[in-house]
């Protein structure tokens, strides 16, 4: 099969268009076609070595962790699917090696879910791995509810095009920030307010709105802006981090709960996430098309730390 690896880590020179083996389905296991796969600021991160001490490496490496695609085989034991079922995957295997920058993935039927009868190919791969990270910090962690208030950082990104949706198709109030260019598409996807984290203070923005503080804040960015977020919340609130791992001390001081997320592959919450899709209340990110042979301007343009909506590579 034809795929982008890397041999090493290093910078975006070394991902390389390779032959490879075509990966067989093991017992309980699918066999995608991969349409598209989705790019994520955790594919370079992968790349540049970050994730070293979380997981153990293989090379030759094929990075990628969204895929939507069409199911090509079945392992043994697998009858929740056939062939040629239009599926989508959150891609993460307890080792990393193979990934979805390749014609062909495998990976446990019970990670693999249909996908959106309403979406395409490039949709669908957009949506996997934000989905699923905001459903597991905002609802399994969080707790967001009906109700409450919540304050999305970066409401612009891959993160954030999915967080601001699922919190408001909970009920929730959604401050989002942005760059002043950002502010209509942040609006357009719910947002209640859109702050400038360019031109204002976040703390006494959020502050002026909700003075006794919000709920919940989805931290996306970490460092200075996880370090100022605790102050925003009200009492009792909850700081859910998906980039830095608050402070459990600073979150007492302060009288407020605090977790760090590390996104989990979930069928199920696929399914769930699907239905959203199809009842119309979750639409497709902005989408930034490019081949797959271009996987290396991709990850370049993700690792500028700009992108509106998300980045997907067209693999067939
Ligand atoms: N722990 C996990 O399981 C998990 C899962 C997914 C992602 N992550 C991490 O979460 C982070 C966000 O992921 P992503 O996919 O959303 O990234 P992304 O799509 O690359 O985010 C880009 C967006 O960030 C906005 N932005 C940049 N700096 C900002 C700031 N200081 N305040 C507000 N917005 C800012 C930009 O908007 P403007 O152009 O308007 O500035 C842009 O739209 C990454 O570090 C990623 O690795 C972790």
């Amino acid at each position: 099969m034809r795929a982008i690896v890397i041999d090493g880590f290093g910078g975006a020179d070394r991902l390389r268009s390779a032959e490879l083996p075509t990966p067989a389905p093991s017992s309980g296991e699918v066999l995608i076609r991969v349409a598209c796969a989705g790019v994520n600021p955790v594919d370079w991160k992968i790349r540049e070595g970050m994730l070293q001490t979380q997981f153990q490496h293989h090379f030759p490496l094929v990075p990628g962790w969204d895929a939507a695609g069409t199911v090509a085989a079945l392992g043994e034991g697998v009858a929740d699917f056939a062939i040629n079922d239009r599926v989508w995957a959150y891609c993460r295997k307890p080792e990393v090696q193979w990934g979805c920058y390749a014609e062909f993935v495998t990976m446990p039927a019970e990670a693999v879910a249909m996908m959106p009868a309403s979406f395409d190919f490039e949709q669908a791969a957009a949506l996997p791995l934000v989905g699923l990270t905001s459903w597991q910090a905002l609802f399994d962690t969080a707790g967001l509810r009906e109700g409450q208030t919540v304050l999305i950082h970066a409401g612009a990104g891959g993160i954030g095009s999915l967080a601001v949706q699922l919190a408001k198709s909970a009920g929730a109030t959604v401050i989002a920030t942005a760059s002043a260019g950002n502010h209509a598409y942040v609006g357009d996807l719910g947002a209640d307010h859109v702050l400038d984290y360019t031109a204002e203070d976040f703390v006494a923005a959020t502050r002026a709105l909700f003075p006794d503080g919000v709920d919940v804040v989805y931290d996306t960015i970490g460092g200075d802006v996880l370090r100022r977020s605790y102050r925003v919340l009200r009492q009792g609130g909850f700081l859910v981090s998906i980039v830095d791992t608050p402070s459990a001390d600073e979150a007492a001081r302060v009288g407020v709960r605090q977790a760090f997320v590390f996104v989990a592959p979930n069928g199920d919450q696929l399914r769930q996430l699907a239905a959203l899709v199809d009842a119309g209340r979750v639409r497709p990110p902005a989408i930034t098309l490019m081949p797959l042979d271009e996987a290396a301007d991709a990850q370049r343009l993700s690792r500028h730390g700009h992108v509106r909506g998300k980045i997907v590579l067209k693999v067939a």
